[in-house]
């Protein structure tokens, strides 16, 4: 079950991405927001989406600004949260090999949605590499333990 937020610059990648989920029949809950004529503060979105990825509720997640540096910042504050923003399909399928990562974030003013769709469906395909990258990724889950200690 796949997580997915945008604030309102991201909305129409959204809904372009949403459309694409829905035909491959790929469950999914859209967290908002509900359109993209208001503005709204991307912050949020990316808080709500972290947050039902970093419970366990969703297995992953998929995050919209106007450029994804936002929208990606405010998710990677979320324990258990590794958002990578991707401009290319190279990026994301890395994204996924090596730093596991669980939540994508793409700028809805950076990239088209035919370049988004295949980012997308690279990364939702791409699976964790392990071996070396397991201990890589284990120090960044370390942090998060050591700074919620304080
Ligand atoms: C909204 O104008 C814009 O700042 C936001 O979508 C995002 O690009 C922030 O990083």
């Amino acid at each position: 079950m796949i997580a997915i937020g945008s604030d309102h610059a991201g909305y129409g990648l959204k809904t372009g991405i949403i459309e694409y989920l829905s035909s491959k029949g790929l469950e999914y809950k859209d967290f908002g927001a509900c359109d993209g004529k208001n503005p709204v503060d991307y912050p949020d979105y990316g808080k709500t989406v972290a947050e039902a990825v970093g419970s366990g509720e969703f297995e992953k997640g998929i995050i919209i600004c106007g450029t994804g540096i936002g929208i990606s910042i405010a998710a990677n504050k979320v324990p258990g949260i590794r958002a990578a923003l991707c401009t290319d399909s190279y990026m994301a399928k890395m994204s996924r090999e090596h730093n596991n990562a669980n939540i994508l974030a793409l700028g809805g003013r950076v990239i088209g949605l035919g370049l988004a769709l295949d980012i997308v469906e690279t990364w939702l395909n791409a699976s964790f590499a392990g071996g070396k990258h397991t201990a890589r990724v284990k120090k960044i889950n370390e942090m998060d333990e050591k700074y919620l200690k304080k």
